[in-house]
């Protein structure tokens, strides 16, 4: 349990948990024997997942290129309104490797979208990496390749994610206690 802004957070996923995770998925990655990597990470809330992942996947002497892709939904992530992209990789991912690094996998939604995308862009294997799999709120027909934690349907914050911009320091994944 931490105090921040006034709101009790519980750990759900320590620094230390989440570390060791890493090490794990990053070589996983290594063992995918993904060609010529470009990795993606979707903004905002992978930001401290990507940085950590990435630097694992380095110890294990994958040399990927990093890129960014921003998406935003309108009504949130259960409505089946629509997605717009708000910025897009300045890469060819024309017969690219591409491995896809969120923070949640939810709806499924954000990827699905992202993922087709790219692949009708003419990209040759497109995989996903995300921290938390939330099954239960799945929309779309979309699965990730490497999972950190099968995730409890409670809205967390920390490691990245946020609550109204708020607590994406928090070194560790927590619930929110109190509102
Ligand atoms: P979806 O899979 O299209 O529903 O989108 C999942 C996205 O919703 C994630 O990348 C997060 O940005 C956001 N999200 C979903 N659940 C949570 C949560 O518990 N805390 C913070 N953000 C969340
Ligand atoms: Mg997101």
């Amino acid at each position: 349990m931490q105090n921040v802004r006034g709101v009790t957070i519980e750990t759900l996923y320590s620094a230390s948990q989440i570390a060791d995770r890493n090490t794990e998925l990053a070589k996983a990655i290594f063992e995918s024997r993904y060609q010529n990597l470009l990795v993606v990470a979707v903004l905002k809330g992978s930001f401290v997942f990507a940085a950590d992942l990435i630097r694992a996947m380095h110890k294990t002497g994958l040399s990927p290129e990093m890129e960014f892709i921003s998406v935003s939904s309108y009504g949130g992530g259960t409505t089946a309104g629509a997605l717009r992209l708000l910025r897009d990789i300045d890469t060819d991912p024309q017969e690219r490797d591409i491995l896809l690094i969120d923070d949640i996998l939810e709806s499924g939604r954000t990827l699905a979208f992202i993922k087709e995308r790219l692949i009708s862009r003419g990209a040759h294997r497109v995989e996903i990496a995300v921290l938390l799999d939330k099954p239960g709120k799945r929309r779309a027909e979309i699965r990730a390749d490497h999972v950190g934690f099968t995730c409890p349907d409670h809205f967390v914050v920390g490691y990245g994610m946020d609550k109204g911009h708020a607590f994406r320091e928090l070194p560790f994944v927590g619930i929110v206690k109190d509102q």
